[in-house]
Protein backbone atom coordinates (compact mmCIF):
# COMPACT_ATOMS: atom_id res chain seq x y z
CA UNK A 1 0.00 0.00 0.00
CA UNK A 2 1.33 3.45 -1.26
CA UNK A 3 0.65 6.53 0.55
CA UNK A 4 1.60 9.96 -0.70
CA UNK A 5 0.70 13.63 0.47
CA UNK A 6 1.80 16.78 -0.51
CA UNK A 7 1.90 19.84 1.69
CA UNK A 8 3.05 23.37 0.50
CA UNK A 9 5.66 25.46 2.37
CA UNK A 10 4.56 28.81 1.89
CA UNK A 11 1.92 30.25 4.45
CA UNK A 12 2.12 29.25 7.76
CA UNK A 13 0.15 26.09 8.67
CA UNK A 14 -2.98 26.10 10.49
CA UNK A 15 -5.18 24.12 12.55
CA UNK A 16 -6.83 23.14 9.85
CA UNK A 17 -3.88 21.80 8.12
CA UNK A 18 -2.96 19.73 11.12
CA UNK A 19 -6.39 17.94 11.43
CA UNK A 20 -7.26 18.01 7.71
CA UNK A 21 -3.96 16.37 7.06
CA UNK A 22 -0.87 16.41 8.85
CA UNK A 23 -2.34 14.13 11.64
CA UNK A 24 -3.64 11.95 8.86
CA UNK A 25 0.39 11.61 7.11
CA UNK A 26 1.49 10.66 11.01
CA UNK A 27 -1.46 8.30 11.45
CA UNK A 28 -0.47 5.79 8.33
CA UNK A 29 2.72 5.62 9.46
CA UNK A 30 0.97 2.67 11.47
CA UNK A 31 -0.11 0.94 8.31
CA UNK A 32 2.79 1.74 5.38
CA UNK A 33 5.90 4.01 4.84
CA UNK A 34 3.96 7.25 3.57
CA UNK A 35 5.47 9.53 0.89
CA UNK A 36 5.24 13.22 2.56
CA UNK A 37 6.18 16.07 -0.24
CA UNK A 38 6.69 19.72 0.77
CA UNK A 39 5.68 21.03 -2.54
CA UNK A 40 8.21 24.20 -2.94
CA UNK A 41 7.20 23.88 -7.27
CA UNK A 42 3.46 23.97 -6.18
CA UNK A 43 4.24 27.34 -4.22
CA UNK A 44 5.61 29.46 -7.06
CA UNK A 45 3.01 29.34 -8.96
CA UNK A 46 1.30 32.51 -7.43
CA UNK A 47 3.35 35.43 -5.82
CA UNK A 48 6.05 34.61 -3.63
CA UNK A 49 8.76 36.14 -2.06
CA UNK A 50 12.36 33.36 -2.99
CA UNK A 51 13.36 34.54 0.38
CA UNK A 52 10.92 33.09 2.43
CA UNK A 53 10.35 30.56 0.24
CA UNK A 54 13.92 28.92 1.71
CA UNK A 55 13.44 29.50 4.78
CA UNK A 56 9.60 28.16 5.09
CA UNK A 57 10.93 25.15 3.60
CA UNK A 58 12.97 24.03 5.86
CA UNK A 59 10.64 25.35 8.75
CA UNK A 60 7.74 23.36 7.19
CA UNK A 61 10.29 19.96 7.10
CA UNK A 62 10.74 21.04 10.95
CA UNK A 63 7.13 21.07 11.94
CA UNK A 64 6.00 18.42 10.23
CA UNK A 65 8.88 16.17 12.26
CA UNK A 66 7.81 17.98 15.11
CA UNK A 67 4.38 16.61 14.59
CA UNK A 68 5.45 12.86 14.06
CA UNK A 69 6.53 12.34 11.06
CA UNK A 70 9.49 10.11 11.86
CA UNK A 71 12.11 10.58 8.89
CA UNK A 72 13.36 6.67 9.13
CA UNK A 73 9.19 5.84 8.94
CA UNK A 74 8.11 7.74 6.04
CA UNK A 75 9.95 9.50 3.11
CA UNK A 76 9.96 13.10 3.92
CA UNK A 77 11.47 15.03 1.25
CA UNK A 78 11.35 18.52 -1.01
CA UNK A 79 9.90 18.16 -4.33
CA UNK A 80 12.18 20.26 -6.43
CA UNK A 81 15.08 17.89 -5.20
CA UNK A 82 13.79 15.19 -7.35
CA UNK A 83 13.60 16.72 -10.78
CA UNK A 84 11.34 13.46 -12.12
CA UNK A 85 8.34 15.77 -10.94
CA UNK A 86 8.77 18.42 -13.15
CA UNK A 87 9.72 15.75 -16.44
CA UNK A 88 6.63 14.34 -15.28
CA UNK A 89 4.25 16.82 -15.14
CA UNK A 90 5.22 17.95 -18.57
CA UNK A 91 4.69 14.64 -19.79
CA UNK A 92 1.06 14.34 -18.23
CA UNK A 93 0.11 18.17 -19.28
CA UNK A 94 -0.35 16.49 -22.70
CA UNK A 95 -2.83 13.59 -21.11
CA UNK A 96 -4.34 16.62 -19.96
CA UNK A 97 -7.39 18.63 -21.25
CA UNK A 98 -7.48 22.45 -21.16
CA UNK A 99 -11.74 22.06 -20.64
CA UNK A 100 -10.30 20.02 -17.48
CA UNK A 101 -7.97 22.03 -15.80
CA UNK A 102 -10.38 25.49 -16.43
CA UNK A 103 -13.03 23.57 -14.24
CA UNK A 104 -10.86 23.59 -11.04
CA UNK A 105 -12.32 24.98 -8.02
CA UNK A 106 -8.87 25.64 -6.41
CA UNK A 107 -8.08 27.80 -10.00
CA UNK A 108 -10.92 29.71 -9.97
CA UNK A 109 -10.09 30.58 -6.37
CA UNK A 110 -7.17 31.73 -6.35
CA UNK A 111 -6.70 33.15 -9.71
CA UNK A 112 -9.45 36.03 -8.29
CA UNK A 113 -7.23 36.65 -5.90
CA UNK A 114 -4.06 37.39 -8.13
CA UNK A 115 -2.98 40.30 -9.90
CA UNK A 116 -0.68 38.21 -12.66
CA UNK A 117 -2.14 35.05 -13.36
CA UNK A 118 0.77 32.37 -13.80
CA UNK A 119 0.16 29.93 -16.77
CA UNK A 120 1.36 27.43 -13.89
CA UNK A 121 -1.46 28.31 -11.73
CA UNK A 122 -3.42 27.13 -14.61
CA UNK A 123 -1.51 23.59 -14.35
CA UNK A 124 -1.28 23.67 -10.88
CA UNK A 125 -3.26 19.98 -10.98
CA UNK A 126 -1.15 18.61 -13.56
CA UNK A 127 1.97 18.96 -11.36
CA UNK A 128 0.31 17.15 -8.19
CA UNK A 129 -1.45 14.38 -10.57
CA UNK A 130 2.79 13.69 -11.73
CA UNK A 131 3.59 13.92 -7.68
CA UNK A 132 0.96 11.57 -6.84
CA UNK A 133 1.07 9.12 -9.97
CA UNK A 134 4.76 9.07 -10.28
CA UNK A 135 5.11 6.98 -7.12
CA UNK A 136 2.24 4.46 -7.91
CA UNK A 137 -0.05 5.81 -5.14
CA UNK A 138 -3.21 4.00 -3.77
CA UNK A 139 -3.91 6.64 -1.63
CA UNK A 140 -4.01 10.37 -0.86
CA UNK A 141 -4.75 11.56 2.49
CA UNK A 142 -5.45 14.99 1.92
CA UNK A 143 -8.09 17.62 3.15
CA UNK A 144 -11.90 17.65 1.64
CA UNK A 145 -10.59 20.77 -0.47
CA UNK A 146 -8.25 18.52 -2.71
CA UNK A 147 -11.20 15.67 -3.45
CA UNK A 148 -11.20 17.50 -6.63
CA UNK A 149 -7.44 17.37 -8.09
CA UNK A 150 -6.89 14.14 -6.96
CA UNK A 151 -10.22 13.36 -8.88
CA UNK A 152 -8.28 14.80 -11.90
CA UNK A 153 -5.66 12.97 -11.22
CA UNK A 154 -7.40 9.64 -11.63
CA UNK A 155 -8.78 10.59 -14.75
CA UNK A 156 -5.43 11.82 -16.10
CA UNK A 157 -4.02 8.25 -14.55
CA UNK A 158 -6.67 6.38 -16.64
CA UNK A 159 -6.37 8.54 -20.10
CA UNK A 160 -2.84 7.60 -19.81
CA UNK A 161 -3.19 3.67 -19.66
CA UNK A 162 -6.04 3.52 -21.84
CA UNK A 163 -3.72 5.25 -24.64
CA UNK A 164 -0.13 3.78 -23.72
CA UNK A 165 -1.10 0.56 -21.80
CA UNK A 166 -1.56 -0.59 -18.19
CA UNK A 167 1.31 1.88 -16.58
CA UNK A 168 -0.20 3.98 -13.33
CA UNK A 169 -1.96 3.07 -10.45
CA UNK A 170 -5.38 5.18 -10.33
CA UNK A 171 -5.27 6.67 -6.65
CA UNK A 172 -7.92 6.97 -4.26
CA UNK A 173 -8.43 9.94 -2.27
CA UNK A 174 -8.57 9.62 1.75
CA UNK A 175 -10.18 11.94 3.86
CA UNK A 176 -10.69 12.16 7.71
CA UNK A 177 -13.99 10.98 8.94
CA UNK A 178 -13.63 14.22 11.48
CA UNK A 179 -12.01 17.88 10.62
CA UNK A 180 -11.76 17.12 6.47
CA UNK A 181 -12.92 20.82 6.30
CA UNK A 182 -12.58 23.10 9.44
CA UNK A 183 -14.05 26.42 9.72
CA UNK A 184 -12.93 29.86 9.82
CA UNK A 185 -13.35 30.34 13.72
CA UNK A 186 -14.89 33.60 12.90
CA UNK A 187 -16.38 32.94 9.44
CA UNK A 188 -17.99 29.63 10.13
CA UNK A 189 -19.26 29.36 6.66
CA UNK A 190 -15.66 29.65 4.77
CA UNK A 191 -12.64 26.91 5.15
CA UNK A 192 -9.99 28.30 7.45
CA UNK A 193 -7.24 29.47 5.08
CA UNK A 194 -4.21 31.60 5.42
CA UNK A 195 -4.90 33.22 2.07
CA UNK A 196 -9.04 32.77 1.89
CA UNK A 197 -9.98 33.40 5.67
CA UNK A 198 -9.53 36.21 8.73
CA UNK A 199 -6.29 36.35 10.79
CA UNK A 200 -8.48 35.90 14.06
CA UNK A 201 -10.09 32.91 13.04
CA UNK A 202 -7.45 30.81 11.85
CA UNK A 203 -5.21 29.66 14.75
CA UNK A 204 -1.78 28.66 13.56
CA UNK A 205 -0.06 25.75 14.67
CA UNK A 206 2.96 27.89 16.25
CA UNK A 207 0.61 30.18 17.92
CA UNK A 208 1.73 31.21 21.55
CA UNK A 209 -1.04 29.84 23.98
CA UNK A 210 -2.83 32.94 24.82
CA UNK A 211 -2.91 33.96 20.99
CA UNK A 212 -4.76 30.16 20.34
CA UNK A 213 -7.25 30.81 23.73
CA UNK A 214 -7.84 34.39 22.51
CA UNK A 215 -9.09 33.07 19.30
CA UNK A 216 -10.93 30.22 20.31
CA UNK A 217 -12.11 32.12 23.08
CA UNK A 218 -13.97 34.90 20.33
CA UNK A 219 -15.05 32.32 18.00
CA UNK A 220 -18.34 32.94 16.11
CA UNK A 221 -21.26 30.55 17.61
CA UNK A 222 -25.10 31.41 17.09
CA UNK A 223 -27.69 33.18 19.39
CA UNK A 224 -28.84 29.18 20.96
CA UNK A 225 -26.91 27.89 23.81
CA UNK A 226 -27.07 24.10 23.10
CA UNK A 227 -23.52 22.49 22.33
CA UNK A 228 -24.89 20.16 19.80
CA UNK A 229 -24.15 19.84 16.27
CA UNK A 230 -26.85 20.36 13.34
CA UNK A 231 -28.22 23.05 11.11
CA UNK A 232 -27.55 26.59 12.27
CA UNK A 233 -25.14 25.74 14.75
CA UNK A 234 -21.81 25.54 11.92
CA UNK A 235 -19.63 27.30 14.27
CA UNK A 236 -20.67 25.38 17.14
CA UNK A 237 -19.87 21.94 15.02
CA UNK A 238 -16.82 23.05 13.77
CA UNK A 239 -15.49 23.43 17.42
CA UNK A 240 -16.72 20.35 18.67
CA UNK A 241 -14.74 18.41 15.63
CA UNK A 242 -11.43 20.73 16.86
CA UNK A 243 -12.30 19.16 20.55
CA UNK A 244 -12.82 15.85 19.59
CA UNK A 245 -9.66 15.80 17.01
CA UNK A 246 -7.85 17.12 20.00
CA UNK A 247 -9.42 14.94 22.89
CA UNK A 248 -9.88 12.04 21.30
CA UNK A 249 -13.33 11.87 22.40
CA UNK A 250 -16.27 11.06 20.54
CA UNK A 251 -18.69 13.85 19.34
CA UNK A 252 -21.65 12.38 21.16
CA UNK A 253 -19.66 12.05 24.21
CA UNK A 254 -18.77 15.72 23.98
CA UNK A 255 -22.35 17.20 23.22
CA UNK A 256 -23.45 14.76 26.43
CA UNK A 257 -20.62 16.27 28.43
CA UNK A 258 -21.94 19.68 28.09
CA UNK A 259 -25.36 19.73 28.35
CA UNK A 260 -27.28 22.37 30.22
CA UNK A 261 -23.56 24.06 30.42
CA UNK A 262 -22.61 27.60 28.48
CA UNK A 263 -20.74 28.16 25.39
CA UNK A 264 -18.56 30.25 27.62
CA UNK A 265 -17.22 27.21 29.42
CA UNK A 266 -17.21 24.81 26.06
CA UNK A 267 -15.14 27.34 24.44
CA UNK A 268 -12.91 27.52 27.49
CA UNK A 269 -12.03 24.08 27.68
CA UNK A 270 -12.02 23.74 23.35
CA UNK A 271 -8.89 26.31 24.04
CA UNK A 272 -7.40 24.31 26.84
CA UNK A 273 -7.36 21.20 24.45
CA UNK A 274 -6.11 22.79 21.80
CA UNK A 275 -3.15 24.42 23.35
CA UNK A 276 -2.13 20.88 24.56
CA UNK A 277 -2.77 19.54 21.45
CA UNK A 278 -0.05 22.51 19.78
CA UNK A 279 1.81 23.17 22.41
CA UNK A 280 4.87 20.03 22.65
CA UNK A 281 4.34 20.52 18.87
CA UNK A 282 5.85 24.05 19.03
CA UNK A 283 8.25 23.18 21.51
CA UNK A 284 9.91 20.51 19.39
CA UNK A 285 9.62 22.58 16.27
CA UNK A 286 11.71 25.34 17.97
CA UNK A 287 14.53 22.72 19.09
CA UNK A 288 14.38 21.44 15.36
CA UNK A 289 14.25 24.53 13.82
CA UNK A 290 17.72 25.51 15.39
CA UNK A 291 19.75 22.48 13.64
CA UNK A 292 19.52 23.64 9.55
CA UNK A 293 22.45 20.96 8.88
CA UNK A 294 20.47 17.97 10.66
CA UNK A 295 16.83 19.09 8.70
CA UNK A 296 18.79 19.63 5.11
CA UNK A 297 20.65 15.92 6.02
CA UNK A 298 17.64 14.63 6.71
CA UNK A 299 16.16 15.96 3.25
CA UNK A 300 18.79 14.83 1.47
CA UNK A 301 18.21 11.01 2.11
CA UNK A 302 14.49 12.17 1.56
CA UNK A 303 15.12 12.91 -1.87
CA UNK A 304 17.44 10.30 -2.34
CA UNK A 305 14.99 7.72 -1.58
CA UNK A 306 12.05 9.55 -3.10
CA UNK A 307 14.46 9.60 -6.74
CA UNK A 308 14.79 5.63 -6.31
CA UNK A 309 10.90 5.31 -5.79
CA UNK A 310 9.75 7.31 -9.16
CA UNK A 311 12.30 6.64 -11.04
CA UNK A 312 11.50 3.44 -12.78
CA UNK A 313 7.80 4.96 -13.18
CA UNK A 314 8.84 8.04 -14.74
CA UNK A 315 11.66 5.29 -17.68
CA UNK A 316 8.82 3.60 -18.18
CA UNK A 317 5.98 6.44 -19.00
CA UNK A 318 8.68 7.66 -21.47
CA UNK A 319 9.07 4.41 -22.93
CA UNK A 320 5.38 3.91 -23.71
CA UNK A 321 4.84 7.65 -25.03
CA UNK A 322 7.44 5.94 -27.39
CA UNK A 323 10.79 8.02 -26.89
CA UNK A 324 14.18 6.68 -27.80
CA UNK A 325 15.81 5.87 -24.73
CA UNK A 326 19.23 4.24 -24.69
P1 LIG B 1 -1.86 23.49 1.83
O1 LIG B 1 -1.34 24.18 3.03
O2 LIG B 1 -2.79 24.30 1.00
O3 LIG B 1 -0.78 22.81 1.03
O4 LIG B 1 -2.80 22.31 2.38
C1 LIG B 1 -2.25 21.19 3.02
C2 LIG B 1 -3.33 20.20 3.37
O5 LIG B 1 -4.21 20.75 4.35
C3 LIG B 1 -4.22 19.74 2.21
O6 LIG B 1 -4.37 18.33 2.29
C4 LIG B 1 -5.53 20.43 2.45
O7 LIG B 1 -6.63 19.70 1.96
C5 LIG B 1 -5.57 20.50 3.97
N1 LIG B 1 -6.40 21.62 4.46
C6 LIG B 1 -6.23 22.94 4.14
N2 LIG B 1 -7.17 23.71 4.76
C7 LIG B 1 -7.95 22.86 5.49
C8 LIG B 1 -9.08 23.03 6.36
N3 LIG B 1 -9.59 24.24 6.61
N4 LIG B 1 -9.61 21.93 6.94
C9 LIG B 1 -9.11 20.70 6.70
N5 LIG B 1 -8.04 20.46 5.89
C10 LIG B 1 -7.45 21.52 5.30
N1 LIG C 1 -2.48 21.01 -3.89
C1 LIG C 1 -2.24 20.54 -2.55
C2 LIG C 1 -2.73 21.63 -1.58
O1 LIG C 1 -2.89 22.76 -1.91
C3 LIG C 1 -0.79 20.23 -2.30
C4 LIG C 1 -0.31 19.07 -3.12
C5 LIG C 1 0.60 19.13 -4.16
C6 LIG C 1 -0.66 17.71 -2.97
N2 LIG C 1 0.83 17.90 -4.64
C7 LIG C 1 0.08 16.99 -3.95
C8 LIG C 1 -1.55 17.03 -2.12
C9 LIG C 1 -0.06 15.61 -4.09
C10 LIG C 1 -1.68 15.64 -2.27
C11 LIG C 1 -0.93 14.95 -3.25
O2 LIG C 1 -2.94 21.34 -0.44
Amino acid sequence: MRIFSGIQPTGEKHLGNYIGAIRQYVASQEEAEPVICIVDLHSITVAYDPEDLRESTLSLAALLIASGLEPDRCTLFVQSHNPDHAQGAWLLSTVASFGELRRMVQFKDKSEQQEFISVGLFTYPVLQAADILLYQTDAVPVGEDQRQHVELTRDIAERFNSRYGETLVVPKVVTPKLGAKILDLQEPTKKMSTTGGTAQGTVQMLDEPDVIRKKIKSAVTDSGREVRRGEGKEGIENLISIMSVATGEEPEAIESRYEGAGYGDFKADVAEAVVELLAPIRARYRELRDEPAELHRLLAVGAEKARAASGPTLATMYERMGFARP
